[in-house]
């Protein structure tokens, strides 16, 4: 299966810290705000993967992530020139889709919970025709947001409803089969002129084969795009990184964890950011993962 970031957008909401660098290099606590969900990916056993971004970011991009090697990875670059909605990543990335299966994530969502990996092989494993989550939320106005029957079937989807039909906000993650691509081509744009996610999953829910997977309480799922959720996700990292001595979203510990790369390759990469604490819990976790040695206290910014 293929991934797709989707990385690009003008950051209106979050100006001015999106004049001059994309939101999704914004810091999150201690990473920046791309290793969220790329780490999702990671997790989902995906190891081919496109970043869209605006074409002014990407040489960033390409420098943060290269082409992704050392993670055990590929990662391609495109360039969306005009925010032209969600569904157009499908546009931008044709050449990688290529006809297989294909996992969006919107590269400001933050998921974290002790079940998301065996939800997503869930959804990888099982899918035909299109995954997509529900999440209950205060704000359901805010998000695309799902309505479920008595007995838990999808029945409607709708983008920032006035009056939302459910709490179940459905956020920027989504899997999808091979069709994903002739459908979106026969997409009109929105009244606001954008190619809509929730219309590529209505057009599957027509067809009968939209799975609406509930994340459930164990799941913490975030949307970091305005000054005050970015804050909140920030504060949240550190509070259950403080808690439990952990990282969250620590791309070399996840790509070690996933057999991607080796132990001794992920010393390798805490050691050139050895002068961190981010470097040297890379390190730590290593040799951990090496010698069964359980991980000596690190004394750092946690
Ligand atoms: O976060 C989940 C929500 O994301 C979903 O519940 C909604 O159904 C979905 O439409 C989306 O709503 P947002 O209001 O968050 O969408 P936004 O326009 O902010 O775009 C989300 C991300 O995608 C953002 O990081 C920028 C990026 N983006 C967006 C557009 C429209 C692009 O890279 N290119 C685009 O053309």
């Amino acid at each position: 299966m293929k991934g797709i970031i989707l990385a690009g957008g003008d950051g209106t909401r979050l100006q001015p810290l999106t004049f001059a660098a994309s939101k999704q290099l914004a810091p999150v606590y201690d990473k920046p705000m791309i290793y969220y969900p790329l780490s999702v990916l990671m997790l989902a056993g995906i190891q081919d993967i496109l970043v869209i971004t605006r074409p002014t970011d990407l040489p960033v991009f390409r420098a943060l992530l290269s082409d992704g090697r050392q993670l055990g990875l590929n990662i391609d670059y495109a360039a969306q020139d005009e925010p032209r909605g969600i569904a157009d990543a499908f546009r931008v990335g044709a050449d990688h889709i290529r006809g297989e299966q294909c996992a969006l994530i919107l590269g400001d969502n933050l998921f974290h919970g002790a079940n998301l990996p065996t939800l997503l092989h869930h959804s990888v494993l099982k899918m035909s025709g299109c995954v997509l989550f529900g999440h209950e939320v205060a704000d359901p106005q805010r998000f695309g947001v799902a309505e479920i029957d008595p007995r838990g079937r999808l029945v409607s989807i709708e983008e920032k409803p006035r009056r939302p039909r459910s709490n179940l906000a459905i956020p920027g993650m989504y899997f999808f089969d091979t069709h994903v691509s002739d459908i979106t081509r026969d997409l009109t744009p929105s009244a606001r002129g954008e190619l809509e996610i929730t219309d590529v999953l209505r057009a599957y829910l027509e067809l009968g084969t939209a799975e609406l997977v509930w994340l459930g309480r164990g799941v913490t799922w975030m949307d970091t795009g305005t000054h005050e959720s970015l804050l909140e996700a920030g504060t949240f990292v550190r509070d259950v990184q403080h808690r439990q001595g952990i990282r969250l979203a620590c791309i070399e510990e996840v790509a070690m964890h996933m057999g991607y790369i080796a132990p001794d390759d992920c010393y390798a990469l805490g050691a050139e950011m050895g002068t961190s604490p981010y470097g040297q819990y890379v390190m730590e976790r290593a040799r951990f993962f090496s010698t069964g040695m359980p991980p000596t206290a690190f004394s750092d910014d946690l």
